[in-house]
Parts: structure tokens; sequence; C-alpha cells
């Protein structure tokens, strides 16, 4: 097919021509004198990323499912108990990876399609006297339903509860993305990958790590080798990486974060915000449903859209890769068949969402959902026009 092709799934996202070209060059050695100062930048400048001034940056040749288990077995010991909010698809396979890895995971089940109360995680500290929870597990933007977690709620209910659990985020569709406030919302892992808001390939994992959970990664007990942050924070500290760094995302990430910078970090948010908006509003002119309920915590980097009773959600998907060249989000564990996603996140702008709508229109009608055409465009539209 010839043209751009139109890729609109919630990650991995566009990468810009910038990335693309800055990581297109040679390898080098990575153990040179010369090396330091990259790494040394890269640490320095994801931190605003994630908010934070007082936590440490990590860098791994990993993606986000590696970085839950960096998270958990740098802070937890053997068997210890967490406490984790189940709530779509990237929620459970949170849960499931602290259980393969033994922690036992209290889960508080929450409707697909609706954010976590924080009273529900207040009250289950509230009710662990013995504090025998050492950590809450939370994922804030759940990506398979399109749902924005109130982390700063969280930790307020964590405050009142008076619970010294650790609190580990995953990042994963919301940093560098969504406004994330590591060292306000008392964050003490929050882990992402590079395919998304950074606007790379799949790669590099990163997390940021609070002092209070640096300081049990020396004294844990957790068996690891190649995700353990003691060989990381030897090596960083001078420069380098315990392993051979993966070079050319490094250079890519160098980049990103430049366009990110130069963007400025509020006004990423407030852009991806405007953009959600347009989205909205056209699957509102479209007649059809969210899959997240409440308006309040409706996210602004993905949008799960329910197809009518009867219909099928694959065939949209399938319809719009191959006759409109346009990739769509699937409905992930449950939600298959009944949800496709529009992800706009990273390096997206209006006209690209616009043309993303228009392909989403044929898509709708190819499948049997004969929305008016040009409905959504026009109120997306209308929308980019106002708020411009
Ligand atoms: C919220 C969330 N967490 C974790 C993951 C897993 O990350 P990865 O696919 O990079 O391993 C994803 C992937 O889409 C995600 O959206």
């Amino acid at each position: 097919m010839s043209g751009r092709h139109h890729l609109f799934v919630p990650g991995p996202t566009n990468v810009p021509d910038r990335v693309l070209r800055a990581m297109h060059r040679a390898q080098e050695d990575h153990r040179s004198s010369a090396f330091p100062e990259l790494t040394h930048g890269l640490l320095r400048d994801l931190k605003p990323v994630f908010g934070a001034n007082d936590g440490r940056p990590f860098i791994f040749a990993a993606t986000g499912t590696g970085m839950w288990e960096a998270a958990l077995t740098n802070t937890l010991a053997p068997g210890d108990r967490v406490l984790a909010a189940r709530f779509g698809q990237f929620s459970h396979l949170f849960i499931d990876t602290a259980e393969r890895l033994g922690f036992r995971v209290d889960v508080i089940d929450v409707e697909w399609g609706e954010a976590v109360d924080p009273g529900l995680i207040g009250a289950a500290l509230a009710a662990d006297k013995a504090h025998a929870i050492k950590a809450v597990l939370l994922v804030h933007n759940e990506t398979a339903t399109g749902v924005t977690n109130d982390l700063a709620g969280i930790r307020e209910a964590m405050d009142e509860a008076r619970h010294p659990a650790l609190l580990l985020v995953d990042g994963v569709s919301s940093i560098g993305s969504l406004d994330f406030q590591f060292d306000v919302w008392g964050v003490d892992v929050a882990i992402c990958g590079s395919q998304k808001g950074f606007m790379m390939p799949a790669g590099l994992g990163m997390l940021c790590v609070s002092p209070e959970a640096l300081g049990r990664i020396e004294t844990n007990r957790f068996p690891r080798a190649y995700f353990d942050l003691r060989p990381q924070i030897l090596h960083n500290d001078q420069g380098y990486f315990p392993y051979t760094p993966a070079l050319a995302h490094l250079f890519g990430l160098r980049e990103a974060l430049d366009m990110l910078h130069e963007e400025g970090m509020a006004q990423v948010a407030a852009r991806h915000a405007r953009l959600a908006e347009g989205v909205r509003r056209a699957v509102h002119a479209w007649g059809l449903q969210l899959i997240a309920r409440d308006p309040e915590s409706r996210s602004n980097t993905v949008t799960g859209i329910v197809v009518p009773d009867g219909k099928d959600a694959r065939h949209v998907i399938d319809h719009a890769f191959r006759r409109w060249d346009l990739a769509l989000g699937s409905g992930l564990g449950r939600l298959n068949g009944r949800v496709f996603r529009i992800g706009h996140l990273g390096d997206v702008n209006a006209l690209m969402l616009l043309g993303a709508l228009a392909g989403t229109e044929l898509a709708l009608h190819d499948a049997g959902i004969p929305v008016p055409y040009g409905a959504g465009v026009a109120a997306a539209q209308r929308w980019y026009h106002e708020s411009a």
C-alpha cells in the first residue's frame, strides 16, 4: 500500500524522524572515556519525565514486563505479601508476575472500565494492623481499558491509613505523556518502557526508585541477577552500564528526551489531554460507548471503544488494518471482540488523529456499524479548532 501506515495502537507508537535518525548511526565503544557524558545526561534528563527530584532512574535493555520484575525483586523479600488492584489486562499481568515470583497478592477486583477507588486501598491497609502488606502495586494508566487512576488520592489514602507499604507504580502508558509526579505522589518505584510516551521502538525498560526503596535494595534477600539494581548503581555512577547497553536505543532516548524537554512536560500532558478530548467527542458523535465509564478517569493516552451488541470489534480492527492501512488496538483479555482501542500518545497531533478517526469510520462501516460518515471527524475537528 502506498503512503504512510497509520499506527494508532497504544504502543508501540510513531517514532519521529528525529529519533529514527539519531538511532541510525554506527556503534561505538560503550567503555570509552567519552561514554559517561551520554549516560549521565540520560539519567539526569529522565528525572523530570518521572517528576522526580529525589528518585533515582535506571535504564535496562528490556520492556515494561521486565521492569515489573525489577521493581518487585529489588524491593521485596521472598514470599512478601502485597496489595494490588485488578481492573484490566495489564493490572492482571502485573499481579500474575508477582504471583509467579512467589509473592502473596491480596487482590482488589474492580470492574474493568472503572478506576480504583482510593478508599478501597486505604481500607485494606488500615485493616492490616500488623503491617504484613509490604507494597501496593498499581497500574497508573490501564492501557487495556483507557482508565487513569488518581495516584494523588491513592497516596493520600495510604498516608491516612498510616501504613508503611511501598507504592510500586506501572507508568508504562502514562510516563512521558501524562502528568506524573513521582515525588509529590510519594511513589517508591515507577516503571515504564520506551515504546509509548518516549516515542521509541520497544527495547528499553526504565524505572525510578525512591530513596526509601533504594535503602531496601541493599538488604533485600530476593535472588536477582540481570535486574539487580546494585551493579547498575555501581556502574551508572561512573557513567557506564554493567552489560553492553542497547546503544542505538540510548542514542534514540537522547533525542526523545530532547524533544520532550523542548516541548516541556506540562505542554506534553496538555497536548495529550486536548487530543484525547477530540477522540472522545468523535466516539460520542458515533453514538458508541467508551469502556471507561467515569469521565474523570478517562485516559488521555488511549480510548477503549465498545462495539454494539452482536458486532465484533475484531472485524473493525481487521478491516482498518487490511483495507485502510490503519492499526487500531485490540480488546485484551476478556474485552477481546467487545472493544477496540485508539492510541493517542507519543508523537501525535490533531491532523494525524483526524486521519485515524476518518479511517476508523470507514472500518466501522466495513464491520457493519454504519456510523454517519464524517460525524466523528467533524466533532473532533470542531474541538481541535476551538481549543487551538
Ligand atoms: C500499562 C502497561 N503495563 C505493562 C505493559 C507491558 O509492557 P511491555 O509490553 O513493554 O513488556 C504494557 C504494554 O502495553 C502496558 O500497557
